[in-house]
């Protein structure tokens, strides 16, 4: 370790040399499983599917990790949120409010269920929502609430499930950055009514290049995930044909062996990225101007990134100033990431069906033609909140060098 001293995006020397450890996510055992999957259709003359053993014992392994309910696994973190707000059935038009700071996937499957997409704001500390920014934007039209717990850290949740039962609205928990991330002592996709994973390679564990899983502990909502994610078969009912118009948002048998022997190793590697977090957020919390920001009361993160918190007031470097020199001091971050979704084109265009401008410009519906996004807090956290890498193979050494930059930084820059 090399602290103190001139930085090294002013030609010193830096705090780390050596690059951060590999994830090495894949190992031998996610090999063999997958050769014995080849193995067992090759002896048999049969390709492997969709739907199959595999993936109910995938989904039974999710299950038991969240202690019951139901597991839906499905081919992406999007596809995850579009089944779950699917199998809420809401009527075109309906209001649904999402958050301000999140994945595109997790807010572009609202207007494509024909639904419009009410942006609420970030809690004004880190990347998530609360009650207070979702209360005011309930209306009449309003029927679910998206909440994501972004980078690991849940959000407040009570406060929004009391809000959602005084208004009779579904809430559907985003967990794509949270996965075995607790609120006081729930694991986070148990709150809500319905919950989706993202299981795509860089996430906490994977299926594979991209996959996800629609959680619930209602059965009547896990069927009705089920049917819209497979084209509206008529799952658990008795009828001849299909019910519903879905797409077929399948995972797959290769998938589903991956991520089962994955889950094996989950609880693990949360904890190694638990550890790290708090190692850091315990160390900096000393520290005036370059800290791990606020957290919902309660709350053990899953640290997908770690959420470091600029007071731009205390420096005199702006957040790319200050990104340049952690990354040249060895800290990988990421200066850029993640993005409000008021400010994408896409949103702003009203660019889902052609030029129609459905569903916000429909005669039918009575609400604002223009997306409506209250984003203040949000675009300010963007600039206060660098996101740094993390993992599961990172240990005492990364976190110290982690910790030793940040203090440096923070010695070189205040006023
Ligand atoms: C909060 C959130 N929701 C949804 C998604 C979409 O997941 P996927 O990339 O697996 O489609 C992501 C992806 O990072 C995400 O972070």
């Amino acid at each position: 370790m090399k602290a103190g001293g001139r930085l090294a995006v002013d030609g010193g020397e830096p705090v780390r040399s050596e690059p951060m450890p590999s994830r090495g996510l894949m190992t031998a055992a996610e090999r063999a499983a997958v050769m014995q999957l080849f193995d067992e259709a090759i002896a048999e003359g049969t390709a492997f599917g969709y739907s199959g053993p595999r993936e109910r014992q995938f989904e039974a392994d999710f299950a038991e990790f969240m202690g019951g309910g139901f597991a839906d696994g499905v081919n992406s973190g999007s596809n995850a949120v579009y089944c779950a707000l699917g199998a809420l059935r809401l009527d075109a038009l309906a209001e649904v409010i999402v958050p301000a700071v999140t994945d595109p996937g997790g807010i572009m499957p609202v207007p494509l269920l024909g639904c419009v997409p009410v942006v609420a704001d970030t809690d004004g500390e880190g990347f998530n929502t609360s009650a207070e920014q979702i209360e005011p934007l309930i209306t009449q039209r309003t029927r679910a609430i998206v909440v994501a717990h972004i980078m690991g850290e849940p959000a407040d949740m009570d406060p929004i499930m009391e809000l959602a039962r005084a208004h009779d609205l579904y809430v559907v928990e985003d967990c794509a950055q949270s996965h075995g991330a607790r609120y006081k002592g729930r694991l986070v996709g148990t709150i809500g009514h319905i919950a989706s994973f993202s299981t795509m390679f860089g996430k906490h564990f994977t299926t594979g290049g991209q996959g996800g899983i629609v959680y619930t502990r209602d059965e009547e909502l896990h069927w009705e995930g089920r049917r819209f994610a497979d084209r509206g078969k008529p799952f658990n009912l008795d009828a001849e044909a299909n019910v519903r118009a879905g797409l077929n948002c399948n995972l797959n048998e290769i998938g589903a062996t991956i991520g089962s022997v994955q889950l094996k190793r989950l609880p693990q590697m949360i904890e190694r990225r638990r550890k790290i977090g708090e190692a850091v957020k315990e160390a900096l919390a000393e520290c005036g101007a370059v800290r791990i920001g606020g957290q919902a009361p309660g709350t053990e993160c899953s640290y997908w990134y770690l959420r470091v918190r600029l007071n731009l007031e205390a420096l005199r470097v702006g957040k790319q100033q200050f990104c340049r020199a952690l990354a040249a001091e060895g800290i990988p971050n990421l200066p850029d990431y993640p993005t409000a979704v008021s400010e994408a084109p896409w949103f702003r265009d009203k660019a889902v069906f052609g030029n129609s401008g459905f569903p916000w410009d429909c005669s039918d519906y009575d609400g604002p033609r223009d997306p409506q996004s209250c984003s203040e807090n949000a675009m300010r956290s963007l600039q206060e909140n660098i996101p740094l890498p993390l993992h599961e193979n990172y240990g005492p050494q990364e976190a110290e060098d982690i910790i030793t930059a940040l203090r440096k930084l923070e010695a070189a820059y205040l006023h």
